[in-house]
């Protein structure tokens, strides 16, 4: 069966520098991806190269089998890395946007996206604007935005970052269940190898300069539960926490940001 999601060759220059060389991978159905590398290696940018929302400079796309590249395709779910909420609509307003650009009547959206304000911890600040709320709740209504679309392959760039820990361990575990139950596929952005661990079944590394893929490493924790608790209670979890710690050159990384801050 074809993936869900593959890259093939993916090449991204901006003039002369070479953000992104060579990246070829892929995600199955029922299967989450995550890619860790240093800020700057191009995470973002692949993924808006993934999403059609930037050419790339050489390299193919295909979602399903299908070839994409430079186009957006209705099966594909992206929370980007900034919330990108419009100021002038409500929260409400902004998590019903994706389903009114479909075409969902108002107020089938609005019924619908008020069960989501519960589950994310949000009921009462349906009709707040984005400039009254947290950074946690905008990130929030960025992520409610995406999967009330319900898509089969959802892109992830740091969409957890700003959330309390509490809700960011409920909130992975119903993600987790619901790629585990569904065909639906997620590939995911973090600088958190320990967030990588908990919620992958491969892992992707990459490095900058030009941003390539340095590692990929399947990640078998030996535990079916999807709950995040267990997940990291895994004798195993140490292992695969080391390997990618390895895999980013992680010492390599700290002397960079020492000598940036001029230690
Ligand atoms: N529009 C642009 N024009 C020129 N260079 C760009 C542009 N967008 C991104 N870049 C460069 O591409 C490189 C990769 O950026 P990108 O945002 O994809 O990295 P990232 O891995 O997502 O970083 P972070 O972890 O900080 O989010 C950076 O060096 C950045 O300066
Ligand atoms: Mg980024």
């Amino acid at each position: 069966m074809a993936h869900a999601i593959e890259a093939r060759g993916i090449g991204k220059n901006y003039g002369d520098n070479e953000v992104l060389r060579d990246i070829d991978f892929h995600a199955r159905r029922g299967e989450f991806v995550s890619f860790v590398g240093p800020s700057g290696c191009g995470k973002s940018t692949l993924f808006n190269v993934m999403t059609g929302l930037l050419p790339p400079s050489s390299g193919d796309v295909l979602v399903h089998g299908r070839t994409t590249t430079g186009r957006t395709s209705p099966e594909i779910g992206y929370v980007l890395q900034k919330d990108l909420l419009l100021p002038w609509r409500t929260m409400l307003g902004n998590v019903v946007l994706g389903l009114e650009v479909r075409g969902v009547a108002r107020k089938e959206a609005t019924e619908r996206a008020r069960e989501l304000f519960a589950a994310y911890g949000m009921a009462g600040f349906e009709n707040r604007y984005p400039a009254q709320v947290s950074g946690g709740m905008r990130q929030r209504a960025a992520l409610m935005r995406t999967m009330l679309l319900d898509p089969e392959v959802i892109l992830m760039d740091e969409a957890y970052k700003a959330l309390d820990y509490p809700l960011k361990i409920q909130l992975e575990s119903e993600l987790l269940a619901m790629v585990r139950e569904s065909s639906r596929c997620v590939v995911f952005v973090t600088h958190d190898i320990e967030e990588a661990v908990t919620l992958s079944d491969r892992v992707y590394v990459l490095k900058a300069r030009p941003g390539q893929i340095v590692e990929e490493i399947e990640v078998d924790l030996g535990v079916s539960s999807t709950r995040i608790e267990e997940r990291r209670m895994s004798p195993r979890f140490n292992e695969f926490y080391e390997r990618i710690w390895r895999g980013i050159d992680a010492p390599a990384v700290a002397a960079g940001a020492s000598a940036r801050i001029g230690r």
